[in-house]
């Protein structure tokens, strides 16, 4: 007997397939959908590899397509593409959005991400498929079974934060991207692209919140041995949205151009905050370091706080100085 999981996969094969049926076939689809991602700029054979679809904007369709095809509404309500309210009716979860299918990395539909056409506020603007036997969030990166061989063959892997920016980046002729889509990066996804390289190249979105709310979070990368660096884009500008902006070869360009590296991009953002600030500027002195205190390399670490020491205008002894005491802290 078919196992329960595979269960899961085939229906969620089921439904990508129908989203994407739905998109190039039918005149809402074409009109709605496929209009919006032409709007966007997104070419159609990128459309095509990442098998984005479009849900009619109707209760249920999916599920009575998916039930007349004899699929178990059991299986459907497992990955939540199908959702039973308490009077027992049946709706689907993607109602009117454009849908990205999430693929692991074996190349299997386990989830999907659909983003609203509708420019209300009340309306959230992605709906994602809940947590599943075959969808654990913490353990996917969306894009990977696409971007993997690339990034092993270029060595660096490309974060993003969302599925149109793995979209765009690919449409620019760069495949080793991908995206943490709708959680905070996880250890479990770092160790995900540590199978393939130890080089991650961020692409955040340029907004200054954005920035700072982040810049934590990646000490986890660090801490993990890999190599860390970043580009941003001018403010209020993501990977998506400057692609776009400038065309292909000039984000390429960019991309080469803007690549700085994770420990120095922090110092100066953090120094830029704190002005002239003594005390600010020791605090952030402190969190440079505990940054750095983080690589377990080093060799790699002492080459940092070099950079640093220049940087910060701080002699190199003090810093090692409070590396040690970091390092002897942890341990
Ligand atoms: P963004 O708000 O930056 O969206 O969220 P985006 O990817 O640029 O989307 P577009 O370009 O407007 O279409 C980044 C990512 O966070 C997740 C999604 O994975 C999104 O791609 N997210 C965002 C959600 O899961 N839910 C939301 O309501 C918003
Ligand atoms: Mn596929
Ligand atoms: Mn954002
Ligand atoms: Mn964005
Ligand atoms: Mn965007």
């Amino acid at each position: 007997a078919q196992s329960a999981k595979e269960s899961l996969y085939i229906v969620s094969q089921y439904a990508a397939a129908f989203f994407v049926k739905q998109l190039w076939e039918t005149d809402e689809g074409k009109g709605i959908g496929l209009s919006y991602f032409k709007e966007r700029g997104f070419r159609e054979d990128i459309l095509k590899k990442f098998e984005v679809g479009y849900s009619p904007d109707v209760w249920d369709a999916m599920t009575q397509s998916a039930i007349n095809a004899g699929h178990n509404i059991e299986f459907l309500e497992a990955t939540g593409l199908s959702i039973k309210n308490e009077k027992g009716k049946i709706y689907d979860r993607f109602r009117g959005r454009v849908m990205f299918p999430i693929h692991n990395f074996t190349g299997r539909i386990i989830g999907f991400g659909g983003r609203t056409l509708k420019t209300d506020k009340n309306v959230p603007k992605y709906v994602n498929s809940p947590e599943s036997e075959i969808y654990h969030k913490s353990n996917v990166l969306y894009g990977l079974f696409h971007a993997k061989k690339a990034i092993r063959e270029s060595d660096n892997c490309y974060l993003a934060e969302g599925y149109a920016d793995v979209l765009s980046v690919h449409q620019a002729g760069i495949e080793n991207v991908v995206a943490s889509s709708g959680t905070s990066l996880t250890v479990e996804q770092i160790k995900l692209i540590g199978r393939f390289t130890q080089n991650v190249t961020i692409l955040f979105d340029g907004d200054a919140a954005g920035i700072k709310a982040s810049l934590r979070g990646l000490d986890m990368i660090l801490e993990e041995g890999l190599n860390v660096k970043i580009v941003s884009f001018p403010d209020g500008h993501d990977p998506d949205s400057y692609m776009h902006h400038v065309g292909a070869g000039a984000f390429k360009t960019y991309l080469e151009q803007n690549r700085k590296d994770f420990i120095l991009y922090k110092a100066n953002v953090l120094l830029k905050d704190a002005g002239d600030d003594p005390i600010k500027r020791a605090g952030i002195i402190r969190d440079i370091v505990e940054s750095i205190a983080k690589i377990p390399d080093q060799i790699k670490a002492s080459v940092f706080i070099r950079e640093c020491s220049s940087l910060l205008e701080i002699e190199e002894r003090i810093l090692l100085t409070e590396l040690n005491k970091m390092r002897s802290a942890k341990s």
